[in-house]
C-alpha cells in the first residue's frame, strides 16, 4: 500500500503564492478593457500551468465548473506534477471579473491548499453567508438571528452601539430586505459590487477595512474559499446552501451533500489545515492590485496558514 507524503504546508505555501501571483500577473493586462472572458481565461491559463509545477498529487475540488463545463481547472481536474501529497484545490482564478473589466477595487486570485478530503465540495449554487472576524464567542451571531438582530449580538458583544457597526454586503435586488432591516439599527453598510471572498475577509481586519460583519447570498465556491481564509486568520463563518432549481439539488447531490439544509460552520467547511493565497488583481483595502512601471512590475499577495495563523504580505516585483 501507497502512502501520500506529509502535507508540508510551511513549503507549499511559498509555492501556492506564486500560482495566485501569477494568475494576477496574467490578468493584469486586461484590468479596465472591459472584456471578462479574457481577463478571466488569462488567469485560468496561468494558474494551471503554475500550479502543474508544484510537487503535488492534487484535485480540483472548487474551481471553473463541473467538467462539461470548463476546459480547465474543472472539479476533479488533477493538478501538480504527481510527485507530493495528495491534497486538494480551492480556487477562483480572477475572484472579480466585472470589477476587473470595469477596474473596479477589490479584484483578487485565490487559491487554497488542504490534505486531501478535508474541504467541502461545494457546487455552484448560492450560499447564504454570515461571517464576523476574530475575538468572539462561537454563536455571539446565528443565521436564525434576523440582519438587526445580528448587529444588536455584535454591537453588545463588542461592547458599541448597533450604529458603530459595519456591515459588508453585496449589491444586489436580492438584498433590499436585509438591507431595510439592518438600516433600522443605525449600522453603516457598505455595498460592495462583486466579490465577497475580500468582502468576507474584511471582518479578520476590522481595523484597516473597518468592517465588522458580512453577510448575504454569494457563491458557495466563494464561501468555502472565504472559510479557508478565515480558518488562516481567525473568525467565524456560517455557510448554508440555496437551491433554486432541481438542477441545483442534483448538482449538490453530485458533490456528495446529503443533508441540503445544513449551516456548516467554517471548520465544518474546511476541516484541517489549510493555506490559502490571494494576490491583488485591483487596488483594495486587503491587498495592493497591480503595479507597473517602466520595465517592471509588481503584486501584493497575501499568504497565510491555519496551523500556525501566520499572515504574510509579499510585495514581489518582476521584469516585465
Ligand atoms: P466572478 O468572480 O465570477 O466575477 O464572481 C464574483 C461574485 O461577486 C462573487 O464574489 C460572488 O460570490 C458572486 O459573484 C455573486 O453572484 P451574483 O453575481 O450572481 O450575485
Amino acid at each position: 500500500m501507497t502512502t501520500s507524503p506529509e502535507f508540508h504546508d510551511r513549503m507549499l505555501s511559498l509555492g501556492l503564492a506564486r500560482v495566485s501571483e501569477a494568475a494576477a500577473l496574467a490578468s493584469a493586462k486586461l484590468v479596465g478593457r472591459g472584456d471578462e472572458k479574457a481577463a478571466d481565461q488569462a488567469a485560468v491559463d496561468a494558474m494551471r500551468t503554475q500550479l502543474n509545477m508544484l510537487d503535488i498529487a492534487g484535485r480540483v475540488v472548487i474551481g471553473e465548473g463541473e467538467r462539461d463545463e470548463a476546459p480547465m481547472l474543472y472539479i476533479g481536474e488533477e493538478v501538480g506534477n504527481g510527485n507530493g501529497p495528495e491534497v486538494d484545490i480551492a480556487l477562483d482564478p480572477l475572484e472579480g471579473t466585472t470589477l476587473t473589466a470595469k477596474d473596479f477595487p477589490n479584484a483578487l486570485t485565490v487559491i487554497a491548499m488542504a490534505p486531501r478530503g478535508t474541504m467541502l465540495h461545494a457546487p455552484d449554487v448560492y450560499m447564504d453567508k454570515l461571517a464576523i472576524g476574530p475575538g468572539y464567542a462561537q454563536g455571539t451571531v446565528t443565521m436564525d438571528m434576523s440582519p438587526s438582530e445580528r448587529v444588536r449580538a455584535l454591537a453588545k458583544a463588542k461592547g458599541c452601539a448597533p450604529s458603530d457597526i459595519s456591515v459588508c454586503v453585496l449589491e444586489r435586488p436580492r438584498h433590499e430586505d436585509m438591507i431595510a432591516d439592518l438600516r433600522s439599527t443605525g449600522a453603516a453598510i457598505r455595498l460592495i459590487m462583486d466579490g465577497d471572498v475580500a468582502g468576507v475577509i474584511h471582518c479578520a481586519e476590522t481595523d484597516i477595512t473597518g468592517i465588522d460583519m458580512y453577510m448575504g447570498s454569494g457563491g458557495a465556491p466563494e464561501g468555502v474559499l472565504a472559510a479557508a481564509a478565515l480558518k488562516c486568520m481567525g473568525g467565524q463563518i456560517y455557510g448554508k446552501l440555496l437551491f433554486r432549481n432541481d438542477d441545483e439539488i442534483a448538482r449538490a447531490r453530485r458533490a456528495g451533500i446529503e443533508d441540503l439544509d445544513k449551516v456548516y460552520t467554517r471548520d465544518e467547511m474546511v476541516t484541517g489545515d489549510v493555506i490559502f493565497a490571494a494576490t491583488g488583481v485591483t487596488d483594495g483595502s486587503i491587498v495592493k492590485g497591480i503595479r507597473t512601471e517602466p520595465g517592471w512590475v509588481t503584486t501584493d499577495t497575501l499568504l497565510m496558514r491555519s496551523k500556525t495563523g501566520s499572515v504574510r504580505r509579499m510585495t514581489y516585483r518582476t521584469p516585465i
